[in-house]
């Protein structure tokens, strides 16, 4: 119904505008404003960047419905040209959600673009952009024509894409010079622009190059392409000049600046038959920086360093197995692990990868890569550790902290190459201007890599390859469910009884089910007590899950008393004593009732000996002896039911309070 109203709403306003344009003669300021007689306001989408219109000045109508965080908006008041118009008009609280008139006027580009929230939008910092907008009331001004009909940066064809991207770059425009972004965007690919601009930050590549869709041009995030050039400057001053392109082809600068090409050994035929590294078995996912910013000399570079590291590691089903993901706006899979399974293929396969363009979306390609990359499908094997290195231009454009944990709890280690991090100057534009120590597995530096400049890169094959394939450090591989041996220590006194004993070992196989149980992963070992206690299985004896689900079947009904305090020393003695120190200890302590002795010592000893006790009561089970054998804090550690037909309930909270505890443990 909301839609109907909001269409006649325009219909009405259309229709107004048409009486105002044809019939209202008498309105002098009307018809002098409205000087064409056929004045319509074009409409656009919500999803329309202002990049994409070259129009210096227009009025557009928006649809309703632009406040959604999926049209990113960048800046407050002055927006970054690669923000949505309509979203941008909401944000500044020229429109509501319900759409309507908007004035967009272009102006130059920023050296940066603060974040805030306002009107239901969350907008996004920016550094530096070739281009700005404001919006204002859609009211026409006097003296200004506006156009019907908008022009728009012309998008390419794939084919026409990919060669472009590894041609001259158009110029970006310097700050203050964007006044006129019709000449600087109307030729796109052309280089008609760049006479006027000597002291230029950074490349762009040229509109439409980028994907699917026609983009703004950014010029990037920062301002990195002068360094670089001022490095080779130095180095080649009769032949470095900044508007030869030629310069980076390969083999020419890049052999005089140092950096030597791998050729002899990559040209070298590989043994086809090769079944790869069994030393380095690791799924290993690269995430490659697509963004516009890169510039297309940096990217070659990229990719460089990835067939250097294809060729340095053994490819091959016995070994590691590589896939990339390239991102830009979006993140796309270019080839997934089972896809080249030698490092020749690989190699190749590189060699043929296209820049995507756009900005440097590092969080949501973590967050793909969770979702997406790691699965059986993608040829992901379960055991080889998953490893995610991820590779970054200056800094990402969105954030990453969330998307990291979020893969780090699923088993994968992170590993980050930053090139050419944010300068002091720069890093009030950052985001989060310690980025790869929020996303990395551990923040100990074995997990990031900082290359000072791209020129270095080289230097890094080895001791990246060297760090992913030392799979025993490969420490987010370990999850709360793979990593601890869990010792249950149950409760066998005469007043559990037959029927209730059984629910109890139904509690133990279903919080044993949880886990991925293998000699290597989680291990289950368990203890009954009474007076007495007895091992009824050791951590080493079973070592599948269908085993110990039918060795915790077979435990048989003890009947006694209640000496929990010993029971503990027993379980420490019997079962935690033969832990391998790898493992996180947890002892799950389930019990009817209250002790008939002293649970302090034991509890504390247990605690010393870093095993981690849950304490779980039933029934007539006293709150306050669960307390003191479970680890600090005991309301994350201590649980009670007043029946053994509620036990079931505690499953997921014992599950859940493991993996938190697992997941709050510091990264380093
Ligand atoms: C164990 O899991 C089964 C199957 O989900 C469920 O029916 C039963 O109630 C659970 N029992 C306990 C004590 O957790």
């Amino acid at each position: 119904m909301g839609v109907v109203v909001l269409t006649m709403k325009a219909a009405v306003i259309e229709m107004v505008l048409v009486l105002l344009v044809t019939g209202i003669h008498s309105n002098k300021e009307m018809t002098k404003k409205i000087k064409r007689p056929k004045f319509t306001v074009p409409q656009i989408n919500c999803d329309v960047k202002a990049g994409k219109i070259i129009n210096p000045e227009f009025i557009v109508k928006c649809p309703a419905g632009c406040q959604d965080p999926k049209y990113h908006v960048y800046g407050t008041n002055v927006y970054a040209s690669s923000s949505s118009v309509c979203a941008a008009a909401v944000h500044s609280g020229v429109l509501d959600n319900s759409g309507g008139k908007v004035l967009v006027q272009k102006v130059a580009g920023q050296s940066g673009y603060r974040e805030s929230y306002s009107n239901g939008i969350q907008s996004l910092s920016l550094p530096r952009w070739r281009e700005s907008f404001v919006v204002s009331e859609g009211k026409p001004q006097k003296g200004v024509t506006y156009p019907s009909a908008l022009t728009y940066s012309s998008a390419k064809s794939p084919a026409a894409k990919a060669d472009e991207t590894t041609k001259a770059y158009q110029k970006p425009s310097v700050p203050g010079t964007t006044a006129q972004p019709v000449t600087l965007m109307q030729v796109p690919g052309t280089t008609s622009a760049e006479g006027t601009h000597t002291t230029l930050p950074k490349p762009s590549p040229p509109a439409g190059s980028a994907a699917s869709s026609p983009r703004p041009q950014p010029v990037g995030h920062r301002s990195r392409e002068l360094d670089l050039w001022s490095t080779t400057t130095s180095q080649n001053s009769p032949r470095a000049n900044p508007g030869d392109t030629d310069l980076w082809k390969p083999g020419s600068v890049l052999l005089d600046a140092g950096f030597v090409p791998n050729e002899e050994t990559s040209t070298q035929p590989l043994d086809p038959a090769s079944q790869g590294d069994p030393s380095c078995k690791v799924d290993l996912a690269f995430l490659i920086d697509g963004s516009s910013s890169i510039g297309s000399r940096r990217f070659r570079i990229q990719k460089q360093f990835l067939a250097d590291v294809a060729q340095a590691l053994d490819i091959g089903p016995a070994g590691p197995l590589v896939g990339v993901v390239q991102y830009g706006d979006n993140p796309a899979t270019q080839f997934n692990l089972k896809t080249h399974m030698s490092s020749r293929d690989l190699k190749a396969a590189i060699e043929k990868i296209t820049q995507r363009g756009g900005l440097s979306n590092v969080g949501r390609a973590i967050s793909f890569v969770t979702k997406n990359f790691f699965s059986k499908a993608n040829g992901n094997r379960g055991g080889a550790p998953n490893v995610a290195v991820v590779l970054v231009d200056g800094w990402p454009t969105d954030k990453v902290e969330e998307a990291s944990r979020l893969a780090r709890e699923s088993g994968i280690n992170i590993f980050f190459i930053t090139m050419e991090g944010a300068a002091e100057h720069e890093k009030p534009y950052v985001m989060e201007p310690n980025f790869a120590s929020k996303a990395v597995c551990r923040t100990n530096g074995f997990y990031s890599i900082s290359v000072p400049s791209w020129l270095s890169l080289h230097k890094s094959v080895q001791p990246l390859v060297k760090r992913v394939c030392d799979t025993d450090r490969l420490a987010c591989s370990k999850t709360c469910f793979n990593s601890a041996d869990v010792g249950f220590v149950i409760d066998g006194s005469s007043s559990v009884g037959t029927g209730h004993f059984r629910t109890v070992l139904q509690f133990v196989a279903n919080l044993s089910r949880e886990f991925e149980i293998s000699d290597t992963d989680t291990r289950i070992g368990a203890v009954q007590y009474t007076y007495e206690q007895r091992l009824e299985f050791g951590f080493d004896t079973y070592s599948t899950k269908p085993d110990i689900l039918n060795a915790i079947k077979r435990v048989g009904y003890w009947s006694g008393g209640t000496s929990t305090g010993a029971a503990i020393n027993y379980a420490l003695e019997q079962l935690f004593k033969e832990s391998k120190p790898n493992k996180r200890k947890l002892m799950i302590l389930i019990t009817d009732g209250k002790s008939y002795d002293d649970i302090r010592i034991p509890a504390m000893a247990a605690h010393h000996k870093g095993v981690i006790t849950y304490a779980v009561g039933i029934a007539w089970a006293a709150q306050d002896e669960l307390d003191v054998i479970a680890t600090h804090p005991a309301k994350d550690h201590a649980f009670f039911v007043d029946e053994f037909d509620n036990l079931y309930k505690l499953v997921p909270k014992v599950i859940q309070n493991i993996c938190t505890e697992f997941n709050s443990q510091p990264r380093n």
